[in-house]
């Protein structure tokens, strides 16, 4: 017996709707790579513990690896390279988070960075001037294997200030 066809899934990421054939049991951050060719977030671990693969679902912090790209149609999907039109700033230029870390070189390898500035804007989003146990709270579950922690903080506490 034939297997019935499934739908297309419909996403909305970056403010665009779209139709993509794929299965809804696809990990969303397959999806955003392999089929829309976003490469903001990044493959770490896989198993929701790193971080590196972080976009914004409704505003806040999701770890796209382990999430089924069905479980999001109808949601609004941020990656990194939609930050700055989230914002409202026009096409082609930084977020400020983005530009603070450039500023603190908080990049060694880099791998981490899509996670941190992601959670970062969430943090500043809902906490504008964030102390500093809430930035390392916001942060602490996004692994940085270079060590790059304290350029990575002084990289938050401008985009706060600059923000
Ligand atoms: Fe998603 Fe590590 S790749 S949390």
């Amino acid at each position: 017996m034939q297997r019935a066809a499934e739908q297309p899934l419909t996403l909305r990421v970056n403010g665009q709707a779209h139709t993509l054939d794929v299965p809804p049991s696809a990990p969303l951050l397959q999806v955003l790579r392999n089929d829309l060719q976003l490469n903001g977030p990044k493959y770490g671990c896989g198993l929701g513990e790193c971080g590196a693969c972080l976009v914004l679902v409704d505003g806040r912090p999701a770890r796209c690896c382990v999430i089924p790209a069905g479980g999001v149609q109808g949601r609004e999907i941020t990656t990194l390279e939609g930050l700055a039109r989230r914002s409202g700033l026009p096409a082609g230029t930084l977020h400020p988070v983005q530009q603070a870390f450039i500023d603190a070189q908080a990049a060694q390898c880099g791998y981490c960075l899509n996670g941190m500035i992601v959670a970062t804007v969430a943090l500043l989003e809902s906490h504008p001037q964030p102390t500093e146990a809430q930035v390392r709270a916001a942060l602490s579950h996004n692994l940085c294997r270079c060590g790059t922690h304290l350029e990575i903080l002084q990289a938050v506490r401008t985009a706060a200030e600059t923000s």
